[in-house]
Formats: C-alpha cells, sequence, structure tokens
C-alpha cells in the first residue's frame, strides 16, 4: 500500500453516476475488489478529514489509469461529495491497493458476477479482467432506483453478458449450473436471500466456487481503526485488511 497524487484526468455524468478518470504515473495495479481511499488534494480537512473508499475499475487500454463510479446525490458523507464534486485537473490524495480482490480460479471458463446497483464498479473491473483472461462471463445485477443500462453498455467489454433482473434469488435458479465460479458483491441481506441456492454448490464443488465482498464503512484502510470489522468463520476479521472479498462458505449470515 503506499499514498500517492493522482490526477483527475476527466469527470462526466454517467447516467446516475459521476464517472471520475482518475491517472498517476505510480498508480498500481489493482486487482477487483481492491479499494482505493481518496480525498481531494485541496480539501480543507473540516471537510475531508477521512479518504473515502472507492473501487477502481482498471482501464482496458491506458496504463496508470482507472475509472471510479459515485451515485450522483447520494454520496453519503462529505468526503464522498467533495470527491464526487472533482474536475479534470484536480488532483487526489490516494492510498491504494487497499484489501485483497477477487480472485479468478485458474480452471475458471464461465463466471456469473451477482450484484446490486451500489455495488456495480467491482464487478465490472472483474468482468474486464475475465474477459481478458477469455473466460465467459455472465452479469446479473438487481434492478435499482436508477437506471443501469447506460453505464454497464459503456463500461463492460462487449462480450460480456449482463441482465438487468428484478430480484437476483428469483433470476438465479435458471443459471445456477452454468458456472464453474460465482463472484458476488451485494450487500449482505442480499446474500441472505441467496444463501439457500449457492451454499449447496459450494459444498458440493470447492470451497473457492463462490466468493463475495462484504465492504462495511472504512476509515483507515490499513488495520487500525477497526470501523471496518466483520464477522468470517466465525471469527472477528477486519475487511480493509483480510477482505473485501472473502470465500462464500466462511459469511456469517
Ligand atoms: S478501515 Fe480501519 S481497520 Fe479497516
Amino acid at each position: 500500500m503506499k499514498q500517492l497524487l493522482a490526477t483527475v484526468t476527466a469527470a462526466e455524468p454517467l447516467a446516475a453516476f459521476h464517472l471520475l478518470t482518475i491517472s498517476a504515473l505510480d498508480l498500481p495495479q489493482l486487482r477487483a475488489g481492491q479499494l482505493m481511499l481518496a480525498r481531494p488534494r485541496t480539501a480543507h480537512l473540516r471537510e475531508s478529514y477521512l479518504r473515502v473508499p472507492l473501487f477502481p475499475i482498471p482501464s482496458i487500454t491506458a496504463p496508470n489509469t482507472c475509472s471510479v463510479l459515485i451515485v450522483r446525490g447520494e454520496e453519503g458523507w462529505t468526503a464522498a461529495e467533495t470527491v464526487a464534486r472533482s474536475q479534470a485537473g484536480d488532483e487526489l490524495d490516494i492510498v491504494a491497493p487497499v484489501g485483497n480482490g477477487f480472485t479468478l480460479e485458474g480452471g475458471a471458463r464461465r463466471v456469473l458476477l451477482l450484484g446490486t446497483p451500489s455495488w456495480l464498479a467491482p464487478l465490472i473491473a472483474l468482468a474486464r479482467e475475465a474477459a481478458q483472461k477469455q473466460v465467459e462471463v455472465t452479469l446479473l445485477v438487481e434492478r435499482g432506483p436508477y437506471e443501469l443500462a447506460p453505464v454497464l453498455g459503456a463500461l463492460l467489454p462487449v462480450e460480456v453478458e449482463y441482465e438487468i433482473v428484478a430480484n437476483l434469488a428469483d433470476s438465479l435458479k435458471p443459471v445456477l449450473m452454468w458456472p464453474d465460479q460465482i463472484c458476488a458483491a451485494a450487500p449482505a441481506e442480499t446474500y441472505r436471500a441467496l444463501w439457500e441456492q449457492i451454499t449447496p454448490l459450494g459444498a458440493r464443488a470447492r470451497s473457492a466456487f463462490a466468493q463475495a465482498m462484504l465492504a462495511p464503512p472504512m476509515a483507515c484502510g490499513f488495520g487500525v481503526c477497526l470501523s471496518c470489522a466483520v464477522e468470517i468463520a466465525g471469527h472477528p476479521r477486519l475487511a480493509c485488511v483480510d477482505g473485501p472479498v472473502f470465500d462464500w462458505a466462511d459469511l456469517a449470515l
């Protein structure tokens, strides 16, 4: 993990999101599911003492460049608002990489991605990673309060199939036997709704068959503040150090 200054090279609205493109010569290569913590370099401490956790989507074509998506009008806390207001040319003070991302299993040829609208970025990043490895990808996203099709159409590789569904649990059954790996990024209540369908498959396949992201609020990003404590396999763990991606079978739901 290192601290660096990055430049916002583009800032544009994309449907219900702010889409920021960020570049830095020393930007580390982040895996899908790893985070960066960011705040505007010039923000007054009163506005953004803490950096905000963001899931970067690495660029396919430009090195040392990534995008971040922030829902417009729902940033929630001041640091996110100040990052979302960034314009081209502004600088961000970044700490990265934070945590451990998704791992595409070596033998996986068909990966099913499951998520909800607030968690699109790590799934888009993973879809790009998988597509680059010639892995077939299907993404199911539960419909949310804002339009998702323009975002998915703009940011997913063309070979990735996606569907925006009314309810993930209801839509899972017809495709459940298709993947040889499942990766999910959603709130815990969504995992609870999917538990009975996914868990028996993992038990039959292998322990890493399904991975799930748990990303509670994070303040420090390196295991000091304890704000991101979660229960994993019956033990307390820190999402910023031990996660935020965990084996599905270890979730305590
Ligand atoms: S964010 Fe501080 S311990 Fe994880």
